[in-house]
C-alpha cells in the first residue's frame, strides 16, 4: 500500500463545534489557584494558568512534579483540593464535552480494531451512525492509518498505535487536546515525523493544545508557550514565550530563537540537579 506518511492530509470538515474563522480567540481553560493533595504530599499549590483557544502550550518539570494529575484535573478525571479549573467558563467537576485526552501508552482497548478504537468516544457521545461512519475514515486517513482499520493494537507498531490514539483523540472534535507524553514510548526518527504531522494537523484546524513532555527540545518545537514546573510541592517556576511563528518546520529546529529558549529551558531545569551535585560534593 503506498500512503503519505500522514494520509491524504484532507482535513475533515465537519465541525459543529468549531467556532470558526473570526470565532475564536480568549481564553479557553482557565485553571486558577489550583492544588491537588495525596495524603500528606501536596502535589501542587496556588497553579494559575490560561490556555487561550489557539494556543498550544508545553508543560516540562521534574518526574513526579504532577504534570499527569494537573492535566488528568483539567480532564475532570482528578479532583482538585483547591482552587478551579473551567472550559468555556464553566468549572470543571467530571468528563467535560469538548475535552480530549492522549495518553503516554496509547490508551487504546486492545480488544477493539483500529476503526472501533477511532469511533469509541463518538459511540460515547450517542452520534449518529452516518456521522461515525463519515467521521471515522476521515480521522484514521488523517493519521495515515487507512487501510489499517481492521487492525488491533498488537497489530500495530507503537508509533501507528500513537496515530490511532490520535485520531480517537480528535475524531470527537475538541475544542481541548491534552496530550501527556503522547510520544515518549516511540522511537526517535517516528517521534519526529508525529511531531510534525502533529503541528500541521494543528495548523489546519488550531485548537487549545496542554502538550506534556520530558523532552526540551520537544516543548519548544511543539509550544507558543513553554511552562516550567519545579518544587515540592510544585508551582509553576516560570513561564517562556517561544516567539517562533507557525507553521513550524524542521528548519525551526536550526533557528537562533529555537536555541536560545531550549537552553534557557534547560538551565532552569538544570538548576536544581546542579545545585544539588554542589550540595554534595
Ligand atoms: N492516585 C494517586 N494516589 C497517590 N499519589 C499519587 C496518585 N497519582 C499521583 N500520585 C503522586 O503524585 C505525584 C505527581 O504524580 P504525577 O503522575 O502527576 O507526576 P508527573 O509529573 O506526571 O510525573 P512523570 O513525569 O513521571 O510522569 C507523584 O508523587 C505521585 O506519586
Ligand atoms: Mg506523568
Amino acid at each position: 500500500m503506498t500512503r503519505s506518511p500522514a494520509g491524504t492530509g484532507a482535513v475533515p470538515t465537519a465541525r459543529p463545534a468549531d467556532p470558526g474563522p473570526g470565532g475564536a480567540g480568549g481564553p479557553r481553560v482557565v485553571v486558577s489557584r489550583a492544588g491537588v493533595r495525596y495524603g500528606d504530599l501536596t502535589v501542587f499549590d496556588g497553579i494559575d494558568l490560561t490556555i487561550q483557544d489557539r494556543e498550544i502550550v508545553s508543560i516540562v518539570g521534574p518526574s513526579g512534579c504532577g504534570k499527569t494529575t494537573l492535566l488528568r484535573s483539567i480532564d475532570g478525571l482528578t479532583r482538585l483540593d483547591s482552587g478551579s479549573v473551567s472550559i468555556d467558563g464553566t468549572v470543571v467537576d467530571g468528563p467535560t464535552p469538548g475535552v480530549s485526552m492522549v495518553f503516554q501508552h496509547f490508551g487504546l482497548f486492545p480488544w477493539k480494531n483500529v476503526y472501533n478504537n477511532v469511533a469509541y468516544g463518538l459511540k460515547l457521545q450517542k452520534a449518529p451512525k452516518e456521522r461515525i461512519a463519515q467521521v471515522v475514515p476521515e480521522y484514521i486517513d488523517l493519521v495515515g492509518l487507512s487501510g489499517f482499520e481492521k487492525a488491533f493494537p498488537h497489530q500495530l507498531s507503537g508509533g501507528m498505535q500513537q496515530r490511532a490514539g490520535l485520531a480517537r483523540a480528535l475524531a470527537v472534535e475538541p475544542q481541548v487536546l491534552l496530550m501527556d507524553e503522547p510520544f515518549s514510548a516511540i522511537d526517535a526518527q517516528t517521534r519526529e515525523i508525529l511531531q510534525f504531522e502533529l503541528l500541521r494537523i494543528w495548523e489546519s484546524r488550531p485548537i487549545a493544545m496542554l502538550f506534556v513532555t520530558h523532552s526540551i527540545e520537544e516543548a519548544v518545537l511543539m509550544g507558543d508557550r513553554v511552562v516550567v514546573l519545579k518544587g515540592r510541592p510544585s508551582h509553576i517556576h516560570e513561564v517562556i514565550d517561544v516567539g517562533i511563528p507557525h507553521p513550524r518546520t524542521r528548519d525551526t529546529l536550526k533557528s537562533a530563537r529555537f536555541q536560545d529558549v531550549t537552553a534557557h529551558v534547560w538551565d532552569l531545569l538544570m538548576q536544581d540537579v546542579i545545585e544539588a551535585e554542589r550540595e554534595v560534593g
